[in-house]
Formats: C-alpha cells, sequence, structure tokens
C-alpha cells in the first residue's frame, strides 16, 4: 500500500516537472482500452472471429490515424465459445479487471442477454454489433446495438416468401435454444400469417443437435412450398443436408444467422438455391462496401468479409465517432455520446440509434448459388 502510495506520488511529480509537450507523451503513451466478447470457438466460431477481424480492422486505421488525439485504441479480447456463463465471465473481466472504457460484442442474442447486465450494472458502455432479439437493448440504457432488430428481420423474410418466392405453406424449423431463433420464428410466422400464407407445420430441435429425420420427415408430409430455418450456420448447414436427403426439394430460408462461409463448406450444394435474409452482402455495387472488402481482404489474407465483419466494423467506429464527440470517452458521457448517434454511414448502411438504442436499417436477402455456393445479393427490403 505505502509502495504504491509512494509510487504514485513519484509519477506525479515527475509529470509536474515536464514541460506542455512532454506531458502529451504521457497522455498519448497511455492507451484507452476496448473490449470485445465472441464466439471465437465453438459451432459458432466463425461469428466471434469475423467480429473480431472487423474490429481489428477499424482499430487499425483509427490508430493510424491518430488515435482519440494522440491516444492509441487498445483490444482486450476474450472467447465466449458461445456459452452464456462464459460471456457474463468474460465481460467481468472487461468491466472489473480490464477496466475498459466499452464492450464491443456479443454475436449471439443468447450471450447478449448474458453480457448487457453486467455492463449496465458496471456503467460500461455496450455495443453489440449483430445480436437482433429486441430484448438485448431492453436491459438498460448503457446497452446499444448497430442492426435492425428480428421484428423487421422477420417481415423482411414472410415478405420475400409471400411477394418473390409466392410461396403459400411454409414448414418452420426452430432452434428451441436460442434466443434469437425462438423470437425470429415468431415475427416469421406472425407477418407471413398476415400477408395470406399458411404455416404447414412448425417443429423444433436444439443447437447441437446431429439427427433430424423425425421433424423432417413431418416437415415432408406438410408439403411446404418454403422451409424456414432460423437457426446458425452449423446445424442449418447439417438440416439442408438431411432435407435433401429426404427429398424435400422447397427452397430453405432463413435469417443472418447462416451467414458464414462455413455454411457451404459444411452444406455444400444441399445449399444452393437457399435464401436469408442479412445485414450486408459482399456484391453490393456501394462504394464504401466495396473500399471496405478490400482494405480487409488485404488485412486478412484474402477472405471476403461476411456480415459479421462488416457490423463489427461500423460498431467499433460509431464508439470512436462517439468517443470523439463525448465529454470524457467513458461512462456515462460515452454512453449519451452513442445515443446521439445519427446517420453515421457505415458498411452496412446509414445508422441511426433510435430512442430503444437500436437501429432502424433496410435488410438484403442473399441467395446461395454457384459451386460451392456462395451469397449473391437478390433484394433489399426497407422497413415500412
Ligand atoms: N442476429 C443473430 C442473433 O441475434 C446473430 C447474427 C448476426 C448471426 C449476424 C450472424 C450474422 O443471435
Amino acid at each position: 500500500m505505502f509502495t504504491v502510495a509512494k509510487r504514485a506520488l513519484a509519477t506525479i511529480g515527475a509529470v509536474l516537472a515536464m514541460s506542455g509537450s512532454a506531458l502529451a507523451a504521457v497522455a498519448s503513451a497511455d492507451p484507452i482500452k476496448i473490449g470485445h466478447y465472441g464466439s471465437l470457438t465453438g459451432s459458432e466460431a466463425t461469428f466471434g472471429q469475423s467480429t473480431s477481424n472487423g474490429i481489428k480492422l477499424a482499430i487499425k486505421e483509427f490508430n493510424a490515424k491518430g488515435g482519440l488525439n494522440g491516444q492509441m485504441i487498445e483490444l482486450k479480447e476474450y472467447d465466449t465459445r458461445g456459452d452464456a456463463g462464459e460471456a457474463k465471465l468474460a465481460v467481468e473481466r472487461l468491466c472489473k479487471s480490464d477496466k475498459v472504457a466499452a464492450v464491443l460484442g456479443e454475436v449471439a442474442s443468447k450471450l447478449s442477454l448474458a453480457g448487457g447486465p453486467v455492463c449496465q450494472e458496471a456503467g460500461v458502455p455496450m455495443i453489440t454489433p449483430s445480436s437482433t432479439n429486441p430484448k438485448v437493448t431492453a436491459v438498460g440504457d448503457m446497452v446499444f446495438r448497430v442492426c435492425f432488430i428480428d421484428p423487421f428481420q422477420g417481415f423482411a423474410g414472410a415478405k420475400f416468401a409471400r411477394e418473390e418466392l409466392k410461396a403459400k405453406n411454409a414448414a418452420v424449423l426452430v432452434d428451441q435454444a436460442q434466443a434469437y431463433a425462438v423470437g425470429l420464428a415468431e415475427q416469421f410466422v406472425l407477418n407471413y400469417k398476415k400477408m395470406g400464407g399458411t404455416i404447414s407445420t412448425e417443429q423444433t430441435y436444439t443447437g447441437g443437435a446431429t439427427d433430424f429425420t423425425a421433424q423432417l420427415t413431418s416437415i415432408r408430409s406438410s408439403k411446404p412450398d418454403v422451409v424456414y430455418i432460423p437457426g446458425y450456420y452449423t446445424d442449418v448447414a447439417n438440416i439442408a443436408l438431411q432435407a435433401r436427403k429426404l427429398g424435400i426439394t422447397a427452397p430453405l430460408l432463413g435469417g443472418d444467422g447462416w451467414d458464414s462461409e462455413q455454411l457451404a463448406k459444411i452444406g455444400k450444394d444441399a445449399i444452393e438455391g437457399c435464401y436469408y435474409t442479412n445485414h450486408y452482402a459482399p456484391d453490393q455495387p456501394d462504394a464504401a462496401v466495396q473500399t471496405f472488402i478490400k482494405s480487409y481482404k488485404k488485412e486478412f489474407g484474402g477472405s471476403t468479409p461476411d456480415g459479421l465483419a462488416a457490423l463489427g466494423y461500423d460498431a467499433a467506429n460509431i464508439l470512436f465517432a462517439a468517443m470523439k464527440k463525448a465529454k470524457t470517452p467513458g461512462g456515462r458521457d460515452l454512453r449519451d455520446a452513442i445515443a446521439d448517434t445519427k446517420d453515421f454511414a457505415g458498411v452496412t448502411g446509414k445508422i441511426t440509434i433510435n430512442s430503444n438504442r437500436d437501429a432502424t436499417k433496410s435488410a438484403v436477402v442473399v441467395e446461395m448459388t454457384g459451386n460451392p455456393p456462395e451469397p449473391k445479393y437478390v433484394t433489399t427490403v426497407t422497413p415500412e
């Protein structure tokens, strides 16, 4: 205790003895820490990895331009392994031990629901780049997102199924262990029925399951025109393989949880001709999108960024813009500046944070086509 105090006094003394420019150098030598918690391993590993890449690219660019008035941004990152308990621990570590100014993450809504209350309690602003379940930001006023929410994504999927695919009967297959999948299925069904569609059957599974025969057999006998599967990519790819084997030829339709290069790696041609709603499509002609893709490919050895990478990049850049505007780059000052985000030109579209701390944005629909299948832009659905 005494030595610590003595050392602190000595440091203050040294700083006081310095000239103005040396003082600035001390200030800029001290980085601002920000946190990221994400699934870097496990069955949703590409979610965390892509988000991490997007964040790191944004940090690199921001620091190269001088950071926050000379202060560099430093990233602290923990793996959640796709587990809610790990997610909570990771955010506790970030807020309490690392004392980060802000937290980015998680991707999966269930995990953001585990981390959000920790940030709220600690008074540390959190921005989830990609959790779409409405409950995530309802946790409290420190929690934000830069993506659309599932009542809209469900509407977009239903509209596409009814108007573009002209599907009358839809079967639904839901991962009952994920808040995201349950919420999105509910919204799809609600909107689809409103638009005059019929739900032929609703089936459930638990993420990580390997045998979907029972559910798919029921789905096959309900003769759907489309099968809506609002799950995560590993399960969806396995479901697609088994569905085709069982002779289901209807297109499969899903949400952003499909967004991973692993979808086609596992699902191969079983996933061809299937569609999902997403935040961004790499083949959109938009100039900002194309610049981002170029920098990302250069930084990460040629791989095309998915929607998670794009959202991670946007979330980090929105955080830095808020840090620049905030009276102090942390706590409630930073919170207020994030809440004030208007018309931010992100690679996933124009971002304005609304009074629920969510973003109102359009969605794209992509189709898996080619050999191997890759997501290709089909259309944009705009909120009404
Ligand atoms: N929206 C999903 C969720 O809330 C996460 C996700 C976003 C997955 C974007 C892939 C792409 O759980």
